[in-house]
């Protein structure tokens, strides 16, 4: 099965990219990462001083995952001098994540790194708990935290940065910026960017340990930024929103766990997908899973990257020309009686109350809002959607 992609001109053998977290965290890292079989593999992010991570840093939650850790402990003097050369001996494509304090900076951080290396530089936008921390550990500095409203700084960074290299430039959108995705986009692309990367954790957010009352997370506030199954839903619309208007390649990062997230992504307009959560509560094993699965689908499915990419896209045109746009009728779901296996899930979720399991699942026809909750619920996918066939 053919999983290659190209950026720019650059062969990725599948389009799984490890995106930056802990197993970018430094070239043994990102080198023995790589043997798991990504396509690429990014850096934590590279600032000019390294700063180290307030602790505790991780936790768990409801469908997903917090941290609230800062860039690459390591600073750019080391990974430019070293790590990326270390890193480059896994055989991947090594995507060096970095950010300036301003356009100038940004600029030399990307040549060194051309210089040192790296194959892909990758512009990060905005870390929701980042500013605070910093100012913790340096009173004083007062650096002001990333524009979420003006795309100009993104525009001007991604602009001195094209000038500066000749490697191809990942520009990763937050998902703060999920309400004017396509104006950043659009930023990202006048200044020359050649793909981008939605997207980066969402926040600031906090949960706090009931025992003691404190934070979750280390830091002044116990602020964090939310990963993982938690983030998809957003990040997936942020996509297709933007194959929708955009003909330049995205990357969908945002709670990939599994092979059918990633069927998602592709489904939805991608080109390439991103994971880091699944790496870091299940290891390097998991970035293999994904890539397996992936190929396994296709394979089952008779089917292609290329054919399943935008697949979403082509069904919700349709969507216009069969007159689905908005169907307001409910039309009950049909119980298909073999698979039912009477477990009564599908019953107290019916709010309607138009469910009632005996020796199967029943459905009042008038009580049924079509609501489609029932459908999805049923592990035995013993109730059939009626809509969109
Ligand atoms: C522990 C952790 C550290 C991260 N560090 C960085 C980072 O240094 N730079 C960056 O651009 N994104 C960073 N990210 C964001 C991820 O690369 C990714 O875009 C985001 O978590 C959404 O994908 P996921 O749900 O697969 O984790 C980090 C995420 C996590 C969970």
């Amino acid at each position: 099965m053919d999983l290659t992609v190209q950026l720019k001109g650059l062969t990725l053998k599948n389009p799984l990219i490890v995106t930056a977290g802990e197993h970018g965290r430094d070239g043994e890292t990102i080198a023995k990462v790589a043997g798991f079989g990504p396509g690429a593999i990014t850096t934590k992010t590279i600032a000019g001083m390294a700063v180290p991570d307030p602790r505790p840093c991780y936790a768990t939650m409801r469908g997903g995952f917090m941290n609230c850790v800062m860039g690459a402990v390591i600073g750019a003097d080391q990974w430019f001098s070293r790590e990326i050369a270390i890193a480059k001996n896994g055989g991947v494509p090594v995507i060096a994540n970095l950010a300036g304090t301003n356009p100038a900076e940004a600029a030399d951080l990307a040549r060194r790194a051309e210089e040192a290396g790296a194959d892909i530089i990758e512009l990060p936008t905005h870390c929701p708990h980042f500013a605070e921390n910093l100012e913790a550990q340096f009173p004083g500095l007062q650096l002001p935290p990333p524009e979420i409203y003006d795309p100009e700084p993104l525009y001007q960074t991604v602009k001195a940065v094209r000038q500066a290299v000749s490697l191809p430039i990942i520009v990763k959108l937050s998902a703060i910026y999920h309400h004017a995705t396509l104006d950043w986009v659009k930023a990202g692309i006048d200044a020359g960017m050649d793909a981008v990367e939605v997207a980066d954790t969402l926040g600031p957010v906090m949960a706090i340990n009931i025992e003691t009352g404190q934070p979750k997370m280390g830091g002044p506030r116990g602020f964090g930024a939310i990963s993982g199954g938690a983030l998809k839903p957003l990040t997936l619309r942020m996509v297709f929103e933007i194959a929708q208007a955009y003909d330049i390649p995205v990357i969908g990062s945002g709670g990939i766990e599994s092979w059918r997230d990633a069927v998602e992504y592709f489904m939805a307009g991608a080109s390439m997908i991103g994971a880091c959560t699944a790496g870091h509560l299940r290891g390097p094993a998991a970035y293999r899973s994904i890539v397996d699965g992936l190929a396994k689908y296709l394979e089952s499915h008779h089917t292609t990257l290329a054919e399943i990419k935008g697949l979403t896209l082509r069904r919700v045109e349709e969507r216009k020309t069969k007159g689905w746009q908005e169907i307001t009728q409910p039309i009950p779901p049909t119980v298909i009686v073999e698979k039912c296996t009477a477990c009564k899930l599908c019953q107290p979720a019916c709010i309607y109350e138009a469910i009632k399991v005996e020796e199967t699942a029943v459905i009042d026809p008038v009580k049924c809002y079509g609501c489609n909750l029932c459908v999805d619920i049923c592990p035995q996918r013993a109730i059939e959607s009626p809509y969109y066939k």
